[in-house]
């Protein structure tokens, strides 16, 4: 080989090296370590992360991550779809990956309105199950879903998103069937999957995880009311996960604040458990999946600078929040790991589309240094 070819080789070699650290950001701190001694921090790797599909995804995930969320592959509907099938090989992979890398695994998520096929809710004939056989279906599917991953997934969304707006319990079909219409049992079916969790893996940690806790005084009032209820009942309940999908003008830093310390002044862990922020401006604030998609949430000012720096000046105002609190707070993860393939359109992460970091990125670095 030529002296030139040999340059021009070696020249490609270090350049390709060089554009594969650049992804996952070899010249800035790795956010596991700015963030050692205040809480876990992590993100929500979808299928193609942890199967190596999205090698540049998972390069982030790995440097800055110490704990991770599947973001749909342990959801009813996915590991679930036919009465009598179970789907495990994308949680395996989950599991694996975080495993692998030594990440604190949580579960997301067992008893959900949503991502949950019809069938769960009815018999064979196609008419409401009745209450005694939705819970017998309800202790199957966590009995055998927490016992796969028991002593390996370390914590779980035992139940999501259970309230209405305004703290009431919403009506869905976990509580029209087990509830049956009475003040009494309205709580039963909350109880039922956290006792089952707590049998299926003694030692995981259970949480009740919602969205808009940060935003509505009444909706944060109405997960303590569960928390309480459950205390009162002597079940295990560890924490309560605040999604915390936000906005640039929104949360209020008071607003975070109270549902931090309320949630926390009953005595569980506070996490903030899938964490982005939606650079559009105007719209529904809120995380119901049945509103939200990409399309929807979608913002041509995305990229320009003026939207950047408002998203790195509020995720520095919520992490100064965090990192205040952070006696209360043990965990942050990040709904995604990189715009590309954020569940929302805009630029709602640290990591963009070409899985660099951004402006926001170095605002909650700076945050934290300055604590
Ligand atoms: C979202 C996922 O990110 C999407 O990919 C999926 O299509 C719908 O669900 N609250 C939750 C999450 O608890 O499970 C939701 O995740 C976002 C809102």
């Amino acid at each position: 080989m030529s002296m030139k070819r040999i340059v021009t080789v070696a020249s490609l070699a270090v350049l390709l090296i060089g554009v594969a650290q650049c992804t996952a950001g070899p010249n800035v701190p790795a956010l596991k370590d700015v963030f050692k001694d205040h809480f876990l921090i992590g993100g929500a790797p979808n299928r193609s992360v942890v199967t190596g599909r999205d090698p540049n995804a998972a390069a982030i995930a790995e440097k800055h991550f110490n704990t991770i969320t599947p973001e749909n592959d342990l959801k009813w509907q996915r590991i679930h779809p036919l009465p009598d099938r179970y789907n495990w090989e994308p949680a395996d992979s989950f599991v694996a990956f975080g495993e692998k890398n030594e990440m604190f695994l949580v579960g997301h998520t067992l008893v959900w309105h949503s991502q949950t096929p019809r069938w769960v809710f009815q018999d064979e004939a196609g008419d409401p199950l009745t209450r005694d056989a939705l819970l017998a279906r309800m202790k199957d599917h966590i009995t055998t879903v927490v016992g796969r991953y028991k002593g390996r997934i370390k914590g779980w969304d035992v139940v999501n998103e259970a309230l209405n707006e305004n703290g009431t319990l919403r009506d869905s079909p976990w509580l029209r069937i087990i509830g049956e219409g009475s003040e009494d049992k309205r709580y039963d079916f909350i109880e039922h999957a956290f006792r089952w969790a707590h049998e299926a893996d003694p030692d995981a940690e259970l949480y009740y995880n919602d969205y808009n806790l940060e935003t509505s005084r009444a909706k944060c009032d109405g997960a303590m009311a569960i928390v309480k209820h459950l205390q009162s009942k002597g079940i295990r309940i560890d924490g309560v996960g605040i999604q915390l999908h936000g906005g640039l003008t929104y949360p209020s830093v008071e607003g975070l604040e109270y549902a931090i310390t309320s949630l926390a002044a009953t005595g569980v862990k506070v996490m903030i458990t899938e964490l982005d922020i939606r650079t559009q401006a105007r719209g529904y604030r809120g995380a119901d999946v049945g509103r939200v998609n990409r399309a929807g949430t979608d913002d041509p000012t995305a990229a320009t600078a003026e939207t950047q720096k408002k998203l790195a000046e509020k995720y520095a105002e919520i992490f100064s929040v965090l990192l205040k609190h952070e006696k209360d707070v043990t965990r942050v993860t990040f709904w995604g790991i990189y715009d590309g393939r954020s569940w929302i359109g805009g630029s709602p992460l640290l990591f963009d589309r070409d899985y660099q970091p951004k402006e926001a990125f170095f605002a909650v670095v700076k945050a934290a240094g300055q604590r």
